[in-house]
């Protein structure tokens, strides 16, 4: 007799795999095919030299292997909390106390992924609504869905999220009545993913003065994910929205060692306001009572000595080359095209690709004509949510250069050009792939 089935939990019910799982798994199957799908760093440029030296120093001093070896707290290394703290005002060009922020408002995080779920399960119960740009990180959308979090969208522009919009949204779920739902407003405002589009100065300013007009009720946060931020290449140097919350009231501010260092050490960090910190620390308690400590040891020394600096220096060139090559790689492809245009980012690894009139989703036919050429992208449609019609955009793709090779770059994007001219052409008639 078969066990009798499983009664799972609400939320574990609502937890599906994430739809980028098949494109992976594709990536990882298919000899030759160039993927730009996983947002996976450069494999080339990864620390290995910067960490082994960090880790011989640690594991050559007895005293501190030890304490790198037994287990830190909830609430991450003092040092490297202070020296997150130092990091991010350093790039906003103010003292920590210009912001109310000590080291004790940092939290060490297991990627900043664990502190957008933290802070989900801090802040929503079902039904409550978090307000993002669209598109957005499909993997958070994703974690929202298992909160119970409805989420509802704005748009963006080359400048970022439409704060216009922001502002006419809220209004008009303050007169539905509907405004006490809302908990949380989410932006990735540097280089976005998936977009590589940024928030301007005068947004950033806007949103904090929004968020604060409309908390009546209760404060609505914003959450900034910054964590492509110290992987700028070009354009002005913007400061956090947390900069224009001098009292440490509004703004989550969360960031990654993921990008700029080595995701393998899967360290991110948070700098949060007093009453969100505490609850996010009893539930990390739960969790784990503390992110990995030896990677935290890691990355303070390497801080410490300036190799953790210079090779985010680096980086910087090496993601700013992969950016012109697919710029040009496009720009020679697709001349001729009319239907496609693209994002021009200032930092990360993302083009936001739209092809007017072909549909780019799964079970689209670009999809599997990609595939025939031998390249991949994640359908942008992955990063909407739909609207209450059940609509939304189809014509967009996510390319990612961050762990294509150059060679692979240009050798992808022509691909990609064949599969587009196959589409056009009505060719090919191949089964959708259905995800
Ligand atoms: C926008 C954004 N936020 C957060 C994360 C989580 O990264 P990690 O948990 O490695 O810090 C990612 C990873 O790709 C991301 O793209």
């Amino acid at each position: 007799m078969p066990p009798a089935p499983l009664s799972r939990s609400g939320k574990s019910r609502r937890t599906t795999d994430s739809p980028i799982t098949y494109f992976i798994k594709k990536a990882l199957e298919t000899p030759g095919l160039v993927s730009f799908a996983a947002g996976l760093v450069d494999e080339g440029s990864l620390p290995v030299d910067e960490v082994r030296a960090a880790a011989t120093e640690i594991l050559s001093d007895p005293r501190a292997g030890q304490t790198a070896l037994q287990y830190g707290s909830t609430h991450g290394m003092p040092e490297l909390r202070r020296q997150v703290l130092d990091l991010v005002c350093g790039l906003d060009g103010v003292n920590p106390s210009d912001l109310n922020l000590t080291p004790n408002d940092v939290c060490i995080t297991t990627g900043s992924q664990q502190l957008l779920y933290l802070l989900g399960e801090v802040m929503f119960d079902p039904g409550d609504i978090v307000i993002s740009e669209a598109p957005s990180y499909f993997v958070y959308h994703s974690l929202l869905q298992s909160h119970g979090a409805e989420v509802l969208t704005v748009p963006m522009d080359e400048h970022g999220m439409d704060v216009d919009a922001l502002d006419a949204l809220l209004d008009r779920l303050r007169r539905s009545g509907d405004l006490p739902r809302v908990k949380v407003i989410y932006t990735v405002d540097y280089f976005q993913n998936p977009t590589g589009l940024t928030l301007s100065l005068e947004r950033r300013k806007r949103l904090v003065e929004i968020a604060k007009r409309y908390s009546t009720a209760h404060r609505i946060l914003i959450l900034e994910d910054a964590a492509y931020r110290e992987l700028k290449f070009s354009g002005p140097d913007l400061p956090s929205i947390k900069s224009f919350d001098p009292a440490n009231e509004f703004v989550v501010y969360t960031s990654t060692f993921s990008k700029p260092c080595a995701p393998g050490l899967k360290t991110g960090y948070a700098i949060l306001p007093p009453d969100v910190l505490a609850p996010i620390l009893h539930l990390k308690g739960s969790h784990d009572f503390g992110s990995t400590n030896l990677s935290q040891h890691l990355l303070s020394r390497m801080m410490a000595s300036g190799a953790y600096q210079a090779h985010a220096e680096k980086l910087r060139t090496v993601y700013r080359n992969k950016r012109d090559l697919m710029l040009s790689a496009l720009e020679s492809e697709f001349r001729d095209f009319p239907a496609a245009r693209w994002t021009v980012p200032d930092g990360g690894f993302y083009v936001w690709f739209t092809l007017d009139g072909v549909d780019t989703g799964p079970n689209g036919p670009l999809v599997p004509a990609a595939l025939e050429a031998g390249v991949l992208y994640v359908p942008g449609e992955f990063g909407h949510v739909p609207d209450a019609n059940g609509h939304m955009p189809k014509n967009e793709c996510r390319l990612c250069y961050g762990v294509a090779t150059e060679p692979e770059i240009t050798e992808g994007i022509r691909r990609l050009r064949k599969a587009c001219a196959a589409v056009a052409a009505g060719k090919p008639k191949k089964e959708p792939v259905g995800v």
